[in-house]
C-alpha cells in the first residue's frame, strides 16, 4: 500500500483574523486547481509572532499569508525578500523556498493593480490619484501604483507630515506629493483609492465633493457587507463607479497561491461568490 500523502499546509497569521475570508478564497482557488491543500487561520498577538511563524514552518508548513499587525515583522524575520516585498518593507506572504530558506513577498501591490486595471477596466496611466492615508497600506501600494506611471498621484492624511514623508521617501519612483486633507485642490480626481482605517473604526473622512466626479473611480481598500463609510460618501455625490476592496482581496492572494503552488487560479468565480456579500 502507498503512505496517503498528507496535504501541504498553509494559513493566514494576523491579529485579529476572525472574519478572514482567505480560507474561503484559498480553498475554493485549490478545488479550481486541484491542488491538495490546508489553510487555516492563526490569531497570534505581536509578542508570540516571530515564534509563531518559525513553529509553523519548522512543522512542515508551506506558506502564510501575513496581515494586520505583522506585515512589517515578517519582513525581518524572512531570509530574502522579493524586490517588491524590499520596497514596500513588508511583507503579506511567506514561502519555505526548495532550499529550507524562507522566501518574504508581497502581493497586495499587484492585487489592487490587477483588479483596478483588469476587473474594473480603470487607466491608471496619465491618471490623477488620490491615495487617502499614509499607513501601511498606502506604503504597500505606492511603488506599484507609481510604476503604472500616472500623471500625480497624491497623498491626503489626517496627519499631514506622514503624507510628506511618505512622498518624499517615494520620490524617485513618481510625481508624488503629500499634503492634509483641508489643503486638497478642490478639483476632481480620476481614481480615489482609501487606504485608511478610519472605515474599521466607524469614522468618516473629511472630503469635500470638489474632488469626485462621476466618472471617478472610487476605491476602497476595505471591505464588508453592504457600503463602508467611503463608498457611501461617493454614492452619495454622485460617483457610479464605488468600488469595495473584495477584488484586491481576491487577486492578492490568487498572486500568493501562484507563487505557492506554480499554478494561477482564476480569481472571476470566487469574486462574483464575494460581491454577493
Ligand atoms: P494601516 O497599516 O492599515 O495603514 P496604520 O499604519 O495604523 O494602518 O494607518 C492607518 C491610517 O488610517 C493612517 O493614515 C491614519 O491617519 P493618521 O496617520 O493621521 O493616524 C488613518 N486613519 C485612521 N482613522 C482615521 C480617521 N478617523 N480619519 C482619517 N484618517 C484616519
Amino acid at each position: 500500500m502507498g503512505m496517503q500523502r498528507e496535504p501541504d499546509r498553509y494559513g493566514l497569521m494576523g491579529h485579529p483574523v476572525g472574519h478572514s475570508w482567505s480560507p474561503f478564497i484559498h480553498g475554493l482557488f485549490a478545488k479550481q486547481t486541484g491542488q491538495s491543500l490546508t489553510y487555516k487561520l492563526f490569531d497570534v498577538p505581536p509578542a508570540r509572532f516571530r515564534a509563531a511563524a518559525l513553529e509553523f514552518f519548522a512543522a512542515g508548513g508551506r506558506g502564510l499569508n501575513i496581515t494586520v499587525p505583522h506585515k512589517q515583522a515578517a519582513a525581518d524575520l524572512v531570509n530574502r525578500l522579493t524586490a517588491r516585498a524590499d520596497v514596500a518593507g513588508a511583507v503579506n506572504t511567506i514561502m519555505m523556498d526548495g532550499k529550507n530558506e524562507l522566501l518574504g513577498d508581497n502581493t497586495d501591490g499587484a492585487g489592487l493593480l490587477r483588479d483596478l486595471q483588469l476587473n474594473i477596466g480603470c487607466k491608471l496611466q496619465g491618471a490623477r490619484i488620490l491615495v487617502l492615508g499614509a499607513g501601511g497600506a498606502t506604503r504597500g501600494v505606492l511603488a506599484p501604483l507609481l510604476e503604472t506611471r500616472p500623471v500625480s498621484l497624491t497623498i491626503a492624511n489626517r496627519t499631514p507630515e506622514r503624507a510628506t514623508e511618505l512622498a518624499d521617501e517615494f520620490a524617485l519612483q513618481g510625481p508624488v506629493v503629500g499634503c492634509g486633507f483641508a489643503d486638497l485642490p478642490h478639483e476632481p480626481f480620476d481614481v480615489i483609492v482609501n487606504a485608511t482605517s478610519a472605515g474599521l473604526h466607524g469614522e468618516s473622512l473629511p472630503l469635500s465633493p470638489g474632488h469626485l466626479a462621476p466618472e471617478t473611480v472610487c476605491y476602497d481598500m476595505s471591505y464588508g457587507k453592504g457600503d463602508t463609510s467611503f463608498t457611501r460618501w461617493a454614492r452619495d455625490n454622485g460617483s457610479t463607479r464605488a468600488y469595495k476592496g473584495f477584488g484586491m482581496l481576491v487577486e492578492q492572494a490568487a498572486e500568493s497561491f501562484s507563487l505557492w503552488r506554480g499554478v494561477r487560479p482564476q480569481t472571476r468565480p470566487v469574486l462574483e461568490a464575494l460581491l454577493a456579500v
